[in-house]
């Protein structure tokens, strides 16, 4: 049976907050979507250190991050995966400096050309955001988030209408407390209510999705296999045995 592996990444420095809430929301949903084929993980910001890209493009050399530190680790889970979640508050109207560190390392690291071809690795990437204010930056860091997954060669899902456009979103009502989202969602509260539904949704689309990608890869493999673009991809089909076709 086609299995796939959906790495949940909280951009939250906190280890506890409503970034990892939803986050848990949406890989439940998941399991419960596709039951048995999927295998869910959370990673955590919290507690990481995740430095800047220093620019010295060594990476071009070593196929590796000069600076040693969370990232290597980060960077081999998010390689391992087939479909990637980031969840994360709005800082300052857009992506946190900590994610983005990561985002700009990896890019760096693996957008390297794979016989000529840029890579592509075909992950299904959903992106959930939420801050304490409403209209403040959410959907402009929804949009970052999925530049990146298109620059990466990988497949940016939504959820479903009316909650989902993007991904999914939310607002804590200015409340900067670590759970917010959840008790406003368990008052009843119409906007968590609506982020959670949001966030389900999301969840069961991408690992629907990462596993007809997962299938389609393994029936399209030797047209995949002439073309130098998709050696992370078919990587990843091998390493789970026998496949269909
Ligand atoms: C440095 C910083 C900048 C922030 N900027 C914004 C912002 O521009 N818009 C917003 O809605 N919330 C902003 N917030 C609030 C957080 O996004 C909000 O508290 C969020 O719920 C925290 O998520 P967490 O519980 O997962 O850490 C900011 C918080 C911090 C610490």
């Amino acid at each position: 049976m086609q299995t796939v592996k959906l790495l949940g990444i909280s951009g939250s420095p906190r280890k506890r907050g409503n970034s990892r809430y939803l986050l848990e929301r949406v890989l439940a949903a998941a399991d419960a979507a596709a039951a048995g084929r999927v295998e869910t993980d959370l990673y955590s910001f919290a507690g990481k250190k995740i430095g800047p890209c220093v620019s010295c493009f060594r990476c071009e050399d070593l196929g590796d991050c000069a600076t040693r530190d969370d990232f290597q680790e980060l960077r081999d889970a998010w390689l391992a995966a087939d479909a990637i979640i980031y969840s994360v508050p709005v800082y300052h109207m857009g992506i946190p400096g900590q994610v983005k560190c990561f985002i700009d390392r990896l890019g760096n690291t693996l957008c390297v050309e794979e016989e000529g071809d840029i890579s592509k690795p075909l992950k299904v990437v959903g992106v959930v955001v939420q801050g304490d204010c409403i209209f403040s930056g959410q959907e402009q860091v929804m949009v970052a988030l999925i530049n990146h997954a298109v620059l990466m060669g990988c497949i940016p899902v939504a959820g479903d209408p009316w909650q989902s456009y993007l991904g999914a979103a939310g607002w804590t009502r200015q409340d900067l407390g670590q759970d917010s989202l959840r008790d406003l969602y368990e008052s009843g509260e119409a906007d968590a209510k609506v982020a959670v539904a949001a966030a389900e949704s999301l969840g069961k689309r991408v690992a629907q999705t990462a596993l007809l990608i997962k299938a389609g890869g393994a029936a399209c493999r030797d047209m995949l296999a002439a073309d130098g673009a998709y050696g992370l991809f078919l990587s990843r089909l091998q390493s789970r045995g026998p496949q269909p076709g």
